[in-house]
């Protein structure tokens, strides 16, 4: 029987949890592949990907710095990852163009509502930051419904731009970082900050006790986000580590037909996170 070839490309990659993940996928869903990860040269990229499908590959996950050049270099994209202008997912069709789609979104969603048992239809959303990783968000987070999107950012015009461009999919609107002052269901958090030990400077009146609080980042620790929302009163905080294995989960299904199981992989990814520090 032959086997398929996947990987994730990125620069720097040695810790991407990604091969653990799919390994895990695999072996619990029986698909006959291997997933490894390529450092790729911060100028290679085109060369890799090329390199990669024409030794017989089948599809890639792409990570940073490349989410925008993978999106430049797919034949096609879906909507979703038009939208987001990165593609984390590239696919090899039969006809042998490549398609790219954008996973991170959907495996946030998913992870709020299947994980977390969390609502998003009819809620108050503030979404703080106006980068690339809330860019990949936006479209999935409005096609739930939410009563209304409030996005900020410490540089406002980002935000504002952001929103005009997302607004045709629901109710998005741009507010300065400390102008919200009143509690929002869910706060998400698409900063960096949380990599500079820093919190944005929101209000803290936009957090009482039915606020729950994510934060696109995770690591052993509570990220300095959710430290800073529990602290206001937070009723919960999550991190992205959910997030980042139903993004994967969703590439697997795009790659293999098949969702693979994912609560197993989160827990066992945690406990070996909170074992090692990694
Ligand atoms: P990514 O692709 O991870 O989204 P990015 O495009 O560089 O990275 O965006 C980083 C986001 O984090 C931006 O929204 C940035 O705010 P600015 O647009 O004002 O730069 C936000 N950010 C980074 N450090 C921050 C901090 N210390 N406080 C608040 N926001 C911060």
């Amino acid at each position: 029987m032959s086997i398929d070839h996947y990987a994730v490309m990125g620069n720097p990659i040695k810790h991407s949890k990604s091969p653990a993940i799919h390994r895990a996928f695999a072996e619990m869903t029986d698909q006959h592949m291997t997933y490894t990860s390529i450092l790729v040269p911060e100028d290679g990229f085109t060369e890799a990907v090329r390199q990669f499908f024409a030794a017989g590959g089948k599809g890639l996950n792409i990570t940073v710095p490349f989410k925008l050049q993978a999106f430049e270099l797919a034949d096609s994209c879906t909507e979703r990852a038009q939208r987001a202008r990165a593609v984390n997912t590239l696919i090899l069709q039969a006809n042998g163009a490549l398609l790219g789609d954008n996973t991170d979104g959907v495996g946030m969603v998913r992870d709020i509502l299947h994980n977390h048992d969390g609502r998003i239809a009819g809620k108050k959303l503030l979404v703080v930051g106006a980068g690339g990783a809330v860019r990949g968000i936006l479209a999935p987070l409005l096609a739930e419904n939410p009563a209304q999107v409030v996005l900020t950012n410490r540089t406002f015009d980002k935000a504002a731009q952001l929103a005009q461009e997302f607004q045709t999919l629901g109710s998005i609107s741009a507010q300065r970082l400390d102008e919200p002052r009143q509690p929002f269901n869910w706060i998400i958090n698409g900063t960096a900050a949380s990599l500079q030990g820093a919190v944005p400077e929101l209000a803290p009146a936009v957090i009482d006790e039915h606020t729950c609080v994510y934060d696109m980042m995770y690591g052993k620790d509570l990220t300095p986000f959710n430290a800073w929302a529990l602290q206001q009163g937070a009723h919960k905080a999550f991190d992205g580590l959910g997030m980042l294995v139903e993004q994967a989960a969703e590439s697997f299904r795009l790659w293999r037909g098949v969702m693979p199981p994912t609560a197993n992989v989160i827990s066992q990814l945690r406990a070996a996170m909170a074992s090692t520090g990694g």
